[in-house]
């Protein structure tokens, strides 16, 4: 069987030996184009009151400069209508008022230069604090509330409140924001785009020269990444692209360079919480009350569906009687937030993780103990009223990592080196995770598959995800040689178009593999229905006898066969239609999000980390020594893919908590708002030296997802939240600095300098 094997990743070789075509790679390949360049404006937020291009035009090699009035349609770039492609008023340090279009990049670039842009400047607002305390806010105000959280106060035994703000992440795609669009004779569109959400990107260029979406296509080779970034922040250069290729006749690219990436685009939300919390004497939770508030940035972007995430995910593996969440949405002067791998669920689990590592010593528990004493058990459901599926498997993983990471034994090995090292302690801490799968919004879960055989055999399938590096592709040639019964070298998958599989969802939510490869399998199925009857009448019995196996089809207890090209080339003659499109909805989600109850998810997944660290006590400096995972994907497609995803998501999760610093110009001087972090020189991603010295990655065995595609769960974003597990080992090595039982506040990112803030905390307790 193909679906289960563990293959490498079906472009490999292409990304290994640099032959993978990415979108700005076609500009080589393409005759005449023109190059589009940024007019940014240095200032926080101001009104523009002129826009002067000629001395642009003086400057030689410029084509043209695209304004505002240069949009034949309507004049915005985001499905909240609230993103102005071409703004009156610059909203953050860095806006793109203008575009200057060039023979060559040099050109663009002398040209946007010379572009002048007055400005009324105007107060901004850069900090969570200053737009709390200005009440800044937009979007919706969603309130989760579950049973009587007054009652449950009162019959708490040990009350505490806390406040915690921790921070955005870049998404650091190694490929920055591209786009390259062409116009054919009847003055159809054309754009290779580097999106996660190609059929979004087709529906917003059309809205912006005025168009149907009939007359734009959009196609996705690959992305070098795209962690969430590339889910709604293309969509606007694509039609920058666009518009410029509309008004010349000739193709225009735009491709951003790192600082115009970093300074441009949305980045994961930082987030501020102020939480209330009961439990009872045992350490039960009894009663929750929070406000989380998260960085929205100037626009709305996904800032509504993140926020309403995070609050879906503050129980993480925990049972919550008594809880009311609040979530707003922070309108801050700085560049859009948006979707980034776990969309606003890590924050909200962060903030029960921060929770339980700080209130564990208070209440005179082992947080593991702590933890587990709060696990979710049969029957139990969520704040917003889903019946928790599956909370066996909470326990589970975690009991099979404190197994193979001999976690009792490490304790107290950590105790006995921790009391005869007086300048370096070491931590080792478990910490679980719970992720619900799917879109809330129940509309987008739906997915779309065109699958195509040719008469001599070949197999080409398109469908409507698209391809970061996750491996989805891998999958989904792995879900149709399976599903059709044929050796894998038979299919091939084609680029992602909008003009092959219309009206399809991000490519997000962890959900690819799902939605598309159940579509990819109904398309197969109905095609493998066909094939099976004209199978039968050759070999002389019934369809519902005939297997097709490894490219060979059979009829039960008979020895005559049938290979599959010949199989095919006789359906043809038969004028059998070889071509099928697949479609599949998740069946069972309902949400209502005025209440803030429903199931939203199809199911949850689930996964338990160990990690162990060492702290230096004169620097805060640490390594992670030791990080052991079970996780849970159900029955893997495939297993080196999903392993790869862990591994990844784990790290990538460990930077946002620990290294990736990123910092705004929040003084009062003309800089304000300036990202300062513009560069990998400043802003620190991790690298092989922060990797984990002992990595064990293990995924959870026999955990056959009923309903799902071949008994197979998401794996694309829950394992970054496995993190927790690093930044709540540090907690516990700085407390071993102090005396025993300290309640030890870490800031987030736990830099080696908030560590070393930390351990200086907990020994000026002793
Ligand atoms: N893995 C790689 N290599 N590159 C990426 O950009 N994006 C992540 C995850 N893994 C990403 C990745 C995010 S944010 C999501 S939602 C999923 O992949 C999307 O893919 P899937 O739904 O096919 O798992
Ligand atoms: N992740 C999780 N949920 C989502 C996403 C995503 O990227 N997009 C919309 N809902």
């Amino acid at each position: 069987p193909v679906v289960g094997a563990s293959l490498p990743h079906e472009s490999a070789y292409q990304h290994v030996t640099g032959t993978a075509l990415y979108t700005d790679d076609l500009v080589q390949r393409t005759k005449g184009v023109l190059h589009a360049y940024p007019v940014q404006v240095m200032k926080a937020h101001g009104r523009i009151t002129a826009i002067r291009t000629a001395a642009a035009l003086e400057v030689p090699g410029v084509v043209r400069v695209l304004t505002g009035a240069d949009v034949p349609g309507v004049n915005d770039a985001g499905m909240k209508h609230d993103e102005p492609l071409f703004p009156d008023e610059v909203m953050f340090h860095g806006h793109a008022v203008a575009w200057v279009l060039g023979e060559t990049l040099e050109a663009a670039r002398l040209g946007a230069a010379a572009v002048e842009v007055d400005l009324d400047e105007l107060p901004s607002v850069i900090t969570l604090q200053e737009a709390i305390a200005a009440e800044s806010f937009h979007g919706a105000r969603p309130v989760m509330v579950t049973g009587d959280v007054e009652a449950g106060f009162a019959d708490s035994a040990h009350v505490f409140t806390g406040e915690f703000q921790f921070s955005d992440q870049e998404h650091f795609y190694l490929e920055t924001h591209a786009a390259l669009a062409q116009i054919d004779e009847a003055g159809q569109v054309f754009i290779q785009s580097s999106t996660q959400h190609p059929s979004e990107t087709q529906e917003i260029v059309a809205h912006v020269l005025g168009l149907s979406s009939h007359e734009v296509t959009v196609q996705c080779l690959r992305m070098g990444g795209g962690f969430g970034g590339k889910e709604m922040q293309p969509h606007g250069f694509a039609a920058v692209a666009a518009l410029g290729a509309k008004l010349t006749g000739r193709p225009v690219r735009v491709r951003l360079n790192r600082t115009q990436d970093l300074t441009m685009s949305g980045k994961r939300h930082g987030f501020h919480a102020q939480w209330r919390i009961g439990f009872d004497a045992e350490g039960r939770i009894q009663a929750l009350d929070a406000t989380l508030t998260s960085d929205g940035g100037w626009s709305l972007d996904l800032s509504e569906p993140v926020t309403a995430r995070a609050l879906c995910h503050i129980d993480n593996t925990y049972w919550i009687p008594n809880a009311r969440v609040a979530g707003r949405i922070a309108k801050t002067n700085k560049v859009s937030n948006t979707a980034f791998r776990g969309f606003g669920g890590p924050q909200g689990m962060l903030v029960i993780e921060d929770i339980m590592g700080r209130c564990a010593p208070l209440l005179g528990l082992d947080p593991t103990e702590l933890r587990e004493r709060n696990f979710y058990r049969e029957g139990h459901c969520t704040p917003y009223g889903q019946k928790v599926t599956q909370p066996e498997r909470i326990g589970a993983v975690w009991q099979q990592v404190k197994d193979s990471a001999r976690f009792a034994d490490r304790q107290r090995e950590i105790a006995a080196f921790n009391a005869a090292h007086p300048h370096t302690k070491r931590g080792l801490a478990l910490t679980g995770i719970k992720f619900g799968i799917s879109f809330n919004l129940t509309a987008f879960n739906q997915g779309g598959a065109l699958v195509l055989i040719y008469k001599d055999g070949s197999v080409l399938i398109n469908h409507g995800g698209t391809e970061m590096g996750q491996g989805l592709h891998t999958k989904m040639l792995q879900v149709a040689a399976t599903t059709l019964g044929i050796p894998l070298h038979k299919v091939r998958l084609a680029p992602t178009r909008t003009d092959k599989v219309p009206n399809t969802s991000a490519t997000a939510a962890s959900s690819g593999a799902d939605l598309n490869g159940a579509a990819v399998k109904n398309a197969c199925e109905q095609l493998r229905e066909r094939l099976l009857q004209v199978a039968a009448t050759q070999l002389g019995t019934n369809a519902s006898d005939v297997r097709i196996v490894e490219g060979v089809a059979r009829g039960l207890g008979s020895d005559k066969e049938l290979a599959w090209d010949d199989l095919v080339r006789t359906a043809y003659f038969q004028r059998v239609q070889l071509s099928a499109a697949g479609f599949y909805r998740t069946e069972g989600l309902h949400w209502d999000a005025k209440a803030f109850q429903g199931s939203p998810f199809k199911y949850f997944s689930y996964g338990a980390a160990a990690a162990e660290v060492e702290v230096d006590g004169f620097t805060g400096a640490y390594r992670i020594r030791r990080v052991d995972i079970v996780h849970d994907v159900g029955d893997s497609l495939s297993p080196m893919i999903d392993i790869g995803q862990v591994e990844g998501g784990f790290v990538q999760g460990a930077g946002w908590l620990t290294l990736e610093d990123m910092r705004w110009d929040t003084g009062e001087g003309p800089q304000r708002g300036r990202l300062l972090t513009q560069a990998a020189s400043t802003y620190k991603l991790p690298s092989f030296s922060e990797m984990p010295e002992e990595f064990h990655v293990t995924l959870m065995e026999n955990a056959t997802e009923e309903g799902a595609v071949y008994g197979s769960k998401a794996v694309g974003e829950p394992p970054l939240m496995l993190a927790f597990s690093v930044r709540e080992a540090l907690r516990q090595a700085a407390a071993a600095f102090g005396p025993g039982g300290v309640s030890v506040e870490l800031a987030s990112p736990a830099t080696p300098e908030a560590v070393y803030w930390a351990v200086e905390t907990a020994r000026s307790e002793r």
